[in-house]
């Protein structure tokens, strides 16, 4: 076979032009939001632009949340601005998501404040994406807007959407798994490299992560399981706008890689740029979103977004100290005033400590290197690296080894943890594991990497 190039662009999160981003009650919003939000038109037109010119590929994928909050006016301009790029030469393959049939999307203003706009059902998406992949489809399952397309010479791509008229972000029916399962040993009967995509990730993209019901495809194991024994070796994620690069085998000892990227809209906003080499060997290259035109401030558009991440990540920590009860409304316990004495204490120590004094309260002394360092600027940091991947935090530097016997300390209570608590879908916990591997990246680089099957 030829080499088959092509984008992935995740979490494209368009806000259309014509709604409203401003005001009092849009600031107060965006302290707890990873995502830019009135940024997203301008940083999807400098990503377009970007792609239309592009020599690199003329395949892209979208892996879904191709819109804000599923605003109807974000669909509109977001499908043309789809029909823009495929007019212009361009191979365009799309996934819908929980995002696009959001049943509340809402604007801000001045004048209003926040308050809803109108939103679209999970059967009007097929009108506005039809040209984008199901009529391109070489087999079309409708109920899920689910489809495979031959996107290249010898390669097959499989698109699995887990929404439907009864609600979103389901567990895959068994009509549909068996649908699947037939595309994909058909595919391999033709002797076809097939591929996936689809907006939840079946592995978590970072292993904190397994904690959380909704960072994963429901029953991922059973997804995992029918797709790599079908041949499909690889599929491609978004969701929790954390760049990564995951790999488990079937319980028939077959392999997957999930590779998930982050938004495009939020830090870290890197595309990916694919290359199928041959029918075991993927190459994987990650691009940094290009400059869009916004006022930043004298900022780079890297900067601004990582800005953008860290406001969110410093607002929860002070939040807890200065106003506990606007936190913890944010996370529905705004009525849970017992709360509000514990959180306020714990984040004044998050806030005013060293990591010196921290670690001291297990007696731990911290590495003379990063001692002084204010408590909250570490923590900051390791949230955005568990996002932007490549975590820095491995054994042997000054923050890794610190943090590490840190983690020794708190063994009696992962102990106990270990026991008591399980994953979101039934998995055994290591939590010193867990913890190790989400502050240090141990295995293949999150970024560039080549993957085998
Ligand atoms: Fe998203
Ligand atoms: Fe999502």
């Amino acid at each position: 076979m030829k080499p088959l190039k092509f984008f992935v662009v995740a979490d494209p999160h368009y806000f259309a032009k014509s709604l409203d981003a401003y005001g009092t009650a849009y600031e107060e919003f965006m302290d707890f939001e990873q995502k830019c939000y009135a940024e997203t038109a301008a940083i999807n037109d400098a990503v377009f632009d970007y792609l239309k010119n592009s020599a690199d590929a003329d395949v892209i994928l979208f892996a879904g949340d191709l819109s804000f909050n599923g605003e109807k006016a974000s669909h509109i301009e977001f499908s043309q601005k789809l029909k823009d790029l495929q007019d212009s030469g361009k191979d365009l393959y799309v996934v819908t998501a929980g995002h696009d049939i959001e049943p509340n999307p809402f604007e801000f203003n001045e004048e209003q404040g926040r308050h809803h706009v109108e939103g679209v059902k999970f059967r009007d998406l097929y009108d506005y994406y039809r040209d984008f992949g199901y009529d391109k489809a070489i087999s079309f399952y409708e109920k899920t807007l689910s489809y495979v397309a031959q996107i290249g010479d010898g390669v097959r791509l499989l698109v699995l959407c887990n929404d439907g008229d009864e609600g979103k972000n389901l567990a895959y029916s068994d009509e549909m798994m068996a649908w699947a399962k037939e595309q994909a040993e058909k595919a391999k009967e033709e002797n076809q490299i097939m591929i996936a995509m689809e907006h939840y990730p079946l592995l978590p993209g970072q292993p904190l992560l397994t904690l959380i019901p909704d960072a994963r495809q429901k029953k991922s194991r059973d997804v995992i399981n029918m797709l790599a024994d079908s041949g499909v070796h690889l599929i491609f994620t978004g969701h929790m706008h954390n760049h990564s690069i995951n790999v488990t085998n079937s319980d028939n000892g077959n392999i997957l890689y999930d590779v998930c990227s982050g938004s495009i809209i939020g830090c870290p906003a890197f595309m990916r740029l694919v290359t199928i080499e041959d029918e075991h060997t993927v190459k994987i290259e990650s691009i940094a979103i290009p400059e869009f035109e916004w006022d930043k401030k004298g900022k780079t558009g890297k900067e601004y977004m990582k800005d953008q991440f860290e406001r969110m990540i410093r607002s929860m920590i002070t939040g807890m100290k200065d106003d506990p009860q606007r936190l913890l409304r944010r996370f529905g316990a705004g009525d849970k005033k017992t709360l509000f004495g514990p959180t306020r204490k714990i984040g004044k120590a998050m806030s005013t400590w060293s990591v010196g004094k921290v670690t001291r309260l297990l007696g731990v002394k911290a590495d003379r290197r990063i001692k002084d360092m204010p408590f909250l600027e570490l923590a900051v940091s390791i949230v955005r690296y568990a996002f932007e991947g490549d975590q820095p935090y491995v054994e042997g530097t000054p923050e890794g080894d610190t943090i590490l016997k840190f983690f020794k300390r708190l063994n009696p209570i992962f102990k106990i943890l270990n026991k008591k608590l399980h994953g979101s879908q039934g998995e055994t916990l290591d939590f010193y594991d867990i913890l190790k591997n989400s502050v240090g990246n141990y295995g293949m680089s999150d970024y560039n990497s080549i993957l085998r099957f």
